[in-house]
């Protein structure tokens, strides 16, 4: 992995949006991974600033989202479908049948999760995964004791999933969709690049577990240490648990890619 240790969370989300921006603008035709929550709202609404000040063209550009509710139509306000409509898809010029969520409304659940693993493979794989951090350490909604190396697979949510994200449904769990079909660890670590993007100090605890090990299906995070080209973007509040952040700022400041990226 490498690690970039912000000084706050608004440089994470600038460096975030600039490596999906340069990702489109180098291969006009990518197929990117995308992800939800409060954490990517921001990322969102500075790539599309982005995309409208460089005339960046999405139009070539196909995209799968990580996962998605069961029992949520795409019109339900905290839908992700409808969530990617509102913080992304309507602000930039891609064609809306080029972007994939999986389907939480379908009425076999399980053929949708086989027909969004096909999908992915005659898109011909994803070229850059986005992705945030749950507080119990889950990637796109692969709960801790996930297989790692599932595929796009139906999940019961976690109790601390419900409770995080009920925030969405008016601080009400019993709200949330119990059930989530997501991509699988094993999907997300086929992707040819990986971006974890995480902030705040809540998180500080889950990312050293990530990051620093051991690899666990009790962190389905962890499993990213398996991925060949995984960069993780981080803010200084979400990096204070890291026992190697020397290690860290050494190859911030001693990689040549690392060095170009920071300093374009
Ligand atoms: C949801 C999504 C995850 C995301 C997580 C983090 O649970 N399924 O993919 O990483 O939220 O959310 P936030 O950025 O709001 O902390």
């Amino acid at each position: 992995m490498k690690v970039v240790i912000c000084s706050d969370a608004a440089q994470t989300r600038r460096l975030a949006a600039q490596v999906l921006a340069q990702q489109v603008q180098t291969k006009p035709e990518s197929v990117l991974g995308l992800a939800t929550g409060r954490t990517m709202e921001a990322i969102y609404a500075q790539l599309a600033k982005r995309a409208e000040e460089q005339s960046i063209d999405f139009s070539g550009v196909t995209t799968f989202n990580l996962d998605e509710y069961i029992g949520l139509t795409a019109q339900h306000p905290q839908s992700y479908r409808y969530y990617m409509q509102t913080h992304l898809f309507r602000l930039i010029n891609i064609p809306e049948h080029n972007t994939h969520v999986p389907d939480g409304a379908a009425e076999d659940v399980k053929a949708e999760a086989r027909s969004y693993e096909s999908r992915i493979a005659q898109a011909g794989g994803i070229d850059l995964q986005l992705l945030g951090l749950g507080e119990n350490g889950h990637i796109g909604f692969n709960e801790p004791l996930s297989a790692l190396n599932g595929r796009t697979h139906v999940v019961t949510l976690a109790q601390a999933t419900l409770q995080q994200n009920a925030v969405m449904f008016d601080n009400d769990m019993a709200q949330v969709p119990a059930r989530a079909l997501t991509m699988g660890t094993g999907t997300i670590l086929d992707s040819r690049e990986a971006l974890l993007v995480v902030t705040g100090a809540a998180k500080a605890d889950i990312v050293a577990r990530v990051i620093e090990g051991p690899v666990s299906a009790l962190v389905p995070g962890s499993a990213l240490q398996f991925h060949p080209h995984c960069l993780v973007l981080l803010d200084e509040a979400a990096a204070s648990r890291l026992t190697q952040r020397e290690a860290i700022f050494w190859q911030m400041q001693h990689d040549p890619e690392l060095q170009a990226f920071l300093s374009a």
